[in-house]
């Protein structure tokens, strides 16, 4: 129960009605260990009195930025919190928080907060459903802002759809999985965790290539994240324009077999690997040595097969079930059916299967969304998120499989 002791959590509450549940989470968070400081809006203190929230979290209730200016208290709570939570955020606190005003002690606040931020929107339908909404809140999202919700069902006055804030203990859920993701004392903290990234080039010339649409960009975001939860890092990244996250290693490879060798490499002392590669299945078998000219008329390009790294890892794979194994699928149909045979015939612990079908996922873009299927038969349905709070959601995964690991064979190999 006390899964929050230590944690500093900026509670920050909008004027919605969806405010009095701002108590109730206040009330799960207090009753989980962390120390609350609620932050209220103008609007937020025409619905719940800060009474009340001074009475369960036992702290002083912030409300104005002119409150406090010898203390800094319009930064120093942000400075302070491990994470921040808006709940609930009005559309017009989503749109002050994505175009960085600062006209209140909530917003100073979270302009100086570097910690995780979840956001849990609630409005009606139309105001949730506004292009100008969607577009704030793709720009939090793009910053790594966690979007929870909203929910669907009745709204206020009779109107029903999506709109309503989430529940309080899913916004207590995810404040504790942002909690866990920044302490160095997780189940990542200490392992060597390798990511492979981005899409690889099959030479068929000096100038030309076979190769796909990865970006790299959500390797590089699960990279980010690990080295952010305390694991050493090492990136074998396919040619990507992105920058390397910090505090990881990056090993630049271009072709399957350069990705093979670089696996191999730091295999003996990985605890995870994951492939989110997009790796080529085939290769030109010979790449010419000088620019294929028109002139000498179209080349027939004769293809092999590259080894399938992620395969020959599960099946060469000891008993002790080490490295934990996580691989990836872009589906656009029967995302269990398919995700489940290419789980086995790849020995994976882990496949994280992509909803390519829609153009908010997959390749290229700043977002996903996935389904997370275990060896044994546990299913994770991730809606659309950035791509760092799916690799989080994914790392949670890997966390809990590491945990289990230790379990299983009394210790701790980090
Ligand atoms: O890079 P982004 O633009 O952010 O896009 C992300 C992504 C869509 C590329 C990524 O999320 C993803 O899905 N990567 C896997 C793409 C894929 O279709 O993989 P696959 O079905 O070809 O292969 C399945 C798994 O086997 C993958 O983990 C792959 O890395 C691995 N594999 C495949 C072929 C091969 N020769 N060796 C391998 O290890």
């Amino acid at each position: 129960m006390d899964d929050l002791r230590g944690v500093r959590v900026l509670l920050g509450v909008s004027g919605g009605i969806a405010a009095y549940k701002a108590a109730l989470l206040a009330r799960l968070l207090v009753g989980a260990g962390a120390e609350v400081d609620p932050v209220l809006t103008a609007g937020a203190r025409r619905f719940l009195g800060a009474a009340t929230l001074e009475g369960i979290t036992g702290r002083h209730v912030r409300e104005d930025v002119w409150d406090g200016i010898a203390q800094d208290t319009h930064v120093a709570l942000g400075r302070a919190a491990d994470v921040a939570i808006v709940y609930p955020a009005t559309a017009h606190t989503l749109a002050r928080l994505a175009h960085g005003l600062a006209d209140d002690l909530l917003t100073t606040t979270l302009l100086a907060a570097t910690c995780p931020l979840i956001v849990c929107p609630a409005m009606h339908t139309e105001m949730w459903e506004h292009p100008a909404t969607q577009a704030n809140v793709e720009v939090l999202r793009g910053r790594g802002v966690t979007v929870l919700g909203p929910a669907v069902g009745p709204l206020m006055g009779g109107d029903a759809g999506p709109g309503r804030v989430v529940e309080p203990d899913e916004a207590h859920a995810a404040v504790r999985a942002a909690a866990t993701s920044t302490r160095s004392d997780g189940p990542l903290a200490g392992r060597h965790v390798v990511v492979t990234a981005g899409g690889t080039r099959e030479a068929i010339d000096p100038v030309r290539f076979l190769g796909n649409r990865s970006s790299g960009r959500m390797g590089f975001a699960l990279a980010a994240v690990a080295a952010g939860r305390g694991a050493r890092v090492t990136l074998i990244a396919a040619p990507s324009e992105l920058p390397t996250p910090e505090g990881v290693r990056r090993v630049d490879v271009v072709s399957a077999r350069d990705m093979h060798a670089a696996v191999h490499e730091v295999l003996d002392e990985a605890d995870v690997v994951v492939k989110a590669a997009a790796v080529a299945d085939f290769r030109p078998a010979s790449a010419a040595a000088s620019k294929l000219k028109k002139a000498d008329g179209t080349p027939a390009i004769e293809l092999v097969a590259n080894p399938d790294i992620l395969a020959e890892l599960g099946a060469q794979r000891g008993s002790d079930d080490t490295p934990v194994l996580v691989g990836f699928a872009a589906e656009t149909d029967d995302v269990e059916a398919n995700g489940r045979a290419k789980l086995a015939a790849k020995g994976a612990d882990v496949l994280v299967v992509n909803d390519v079908a829609s153009s908010d996922a997959g390749f290229e873009v700043e977002t996903n969304r996935v389904v997370i299927l275990e060896r044994d038969g546990a299913r994770t349905d991730v809606p659309l998120a950035s791509k760092a709070d799916v690799a989080a959601r994914i790392l949670d995964v890997v966390g809990h499989r590491l945990t289990a690991l230790d379990a299983h064979h009394g210790g701790s190999s980090g």
